[in-house]
């Protein structure tokens, strides 16, 4: 049994406050995994979905070790959990967790933190051995008087039964600026199904446009080494805002209507771009509360150049277009006046 030993580790995370901090707690949880993990995970087993490609149970696994992410995200869903806990202080807290991997990352070193008549969890994964992988460590650790469901399903078209309404919902299932992975397909459906007080996490997943110098931007490219928090990374100074182009949340979905494609407004080039001549999309994440994770802080908040504004001289106008419809793109259409 491995309860105390996770208890001890979360409660590192969740103290933690410096990058040396976040790093070593974030260490010490991907290890345990590795020490009481007995199954081997391939990298062979993608998944192609209709909103996106979900990640081989590899590639899930190594997802512990994008270390902010991870540390953040355990931080802010204890932060909504406590708070569902003090508002609903006489039931059980149903959470949905829609792409939970193989170690079910962001919710099982929760568990000991809460009395198990608390919370009452669904996980769902895809991918049959990351369901088979949960169950094993559920056992192996010592939850198994939790109420945790486990289910192998898509959590694009899945429909939570009646009598579990979600207080909490889920998912990490993104890439850099939304490309790749089902995140935005899998929101539209959860977020759908959310009763007015329920919580997704993360809360609001932020995308701009920029122009800036992309090579001269910061982009993570070894999560372990480089953990750096946002204050000491070195934004590239002539980087122009263009606008918020589109805002994931909770209330974006509220439509009963799915959609596939978002669109942004058109946006004029500028003349002069010597300073600036990439268009990029840059993705920041409200986790919950205070709890975000800036611009390059993690592999999946990493810059995305779309194009050069040196392709585009003979234009005056550009609107970006994020299709979800299948494996997630950013393309773009252009004015000229
Ligand atoms: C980026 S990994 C994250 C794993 C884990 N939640 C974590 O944070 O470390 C995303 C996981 O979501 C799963 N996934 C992706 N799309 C899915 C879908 N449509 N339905 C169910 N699971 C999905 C993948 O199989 C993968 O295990």
């Amino acid at each position: 049994m491995y309860k105390q030993e996770l208890t001890i580790i979360v409660q590192s995370i969740i103290a933690s406050n410096t990058a040396d901090q976040y790093a070593a707690a974030a260490k010490t949880l991907s290890d345990f995994y590795k020490k009481i993990n007995s199954i081997t995970f391939s990298q062979d087993n993608e998944k192609a979905v209709k909103g996106g490609v979900a990640l081989s149970s590899l590639g899930a696994a190594d997802c512990v070790d994008d270390y902010l992410r991870t540390v953040f995200f355990i931080k802010g869903i204890y932060k909504a959990l406590t708070q569902l806990c003090h508002d609903f202080p006489d039931r059980s807290i149903n959470v949905l967790y829609a792409g939970c991997g193989p170690y079910a990352t962001l919710m099982l070193p929760l568990l000991p933190l809460f009395n198990k008549e608390r919370i009452n969890a669904v996980l769902i994964d895809i991918n049959a051995i990351s369901i088979a992988s949960v169950q094993q460590l559920v056992t192996l650790i010592g939850l198994d008087e939790y109420q945790i469901q486990l289910l192998e399903a898509d959590a694009i078209t899945y429909t939570s039964p009646e009598n579990f309404s979600i207080d909490l919902a889920v998912s990490e299932t993104m890439d850099y600026a939304l490309t790749k992975e089902p995140q935005v397909a899998i929101v539209q459906n959860i977020a759908a199904q959310l009763p007015a007080h329920g919580i997704l996490i993360p809360k609001e997943i932020r995308v701009d446009l920029m122009y800036t110098f992309f090579d001269q931007e910061p982009y993570l490219k070894n999560a372990v080494t480089e953990v750096e928090g946002y204050k000491t990374l070195q934004p590239y100074p002539h980087s122009v805002f263009v606008n918020r182009l589109f805002t994931i949340n909770k209330e974006l979905f509220s439509k009963t209507t799915p959609v596939y494609k978002l669109e942004s407004d058109f946006y004029k080039l500028p003349d002069n771009f010597s300073n600036h001549p990439d268009v990029c999309v840059f993705t920041e994440i409200k986790i919950f509360d205070d709890v975000e994770l800036k611009t390059a802080e993690s592999y999946i908040t990493n810059p995305y150049c779309v194009v050069s504004l040196y392709s585009l001289i003979n234009n005056s106008a550009l609107q970006l277009v994020y299709d979800f419809s299948a494996i997630p793109k950013w393309s773009y259409n252009l004015k000229n006046e």
